[in-house]
């Protein structure tokens, strides 16, 4: 049995339904979500799904190797859904090719620090673009410029809001981030 350790800081419906999609796999289980903000819509979520979330803070994170001496205990992938820190490279090291994040946009168009959640939808709205998607990829030292997995695109009209394209970008990813983490980890996962 693999072992995923989701990563979200905020609302974390992608958490929950890459949760409920692995509910029943004989191969792959997750077993704990973290959040560094305290107040994230993700605990919520976690408590009704009867799931363990952890929260962290920056130093756990960045200093002393707290997280990461748990996550070599507890993990054999992990998937940032929605989390927004860049990852410190002693992690990144400890997890090659097994840290997979999902991004909003068609890197590397929209990517870097800074660009996350709406942000995004509104640079992608303002450019009057005619096509966005969602691109999956593994994460290593750089904002979004880990080696690309997975790509999808959805048309955008003229007429569409920014929640409009949120709501777009959304229906992408809960299609597609379960099925191309399960790809990924069963090709990956020795
Ligand atoms: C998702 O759209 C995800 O692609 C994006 O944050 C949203 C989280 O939604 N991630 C980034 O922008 C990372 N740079 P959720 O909390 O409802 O899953």
């Amino acid at each position: 049995m693999k072992r995923v350790v989701i990563f979200a800081s905020g609302s974390g419906s992608n958490a929950e339904n890459i949760i409920n999609y692995f509910q029943n796999s004989e191969k792959i289980s997750v077993v704990k979500v973290y959040c560094n903000k305290k107040e994230a819509g993700v605990f919520n979520r976690c408590k009704r799904l009867k799931k363990d979330c952890e929260w962290f803070s920056r130093e756990d994170f960045s200093q002393k190797n707290i997280l990461l001496n748990k996550l070599e205990q507890e993990a054999d992938f992990i998937i940032l859904a929605g989390f927004l820190w860049k990852i410190p490279e002693p992690i990144v090291q400890a997890f090659p090719n097994k840290i997979i994040n999902i991004h909003p946009a068609l890197l590397p168009k929209y990517g870097g620090k800074g660009m996350y959640g709406m942000r995004v939808h509104e640079a992608v709205k303002n450019n009057c673009d005619k096509e966005t998607g969602i691109t999956i990829h593994f994460v290593n030292e750089r904002y979004d410029e880990g080696a690309i997995i997975f790509q999808a695109k959805t048309t955008l009209k003229i007429t569409d809001s920014t929640k409009d394209i949120a709501q777009k970008i959304h229906d992408l990813e809960y299609e597609y981030f379960p099925k191309t983490i399960e790809k990924t980890i069963l090709k990956n996962g020795s």
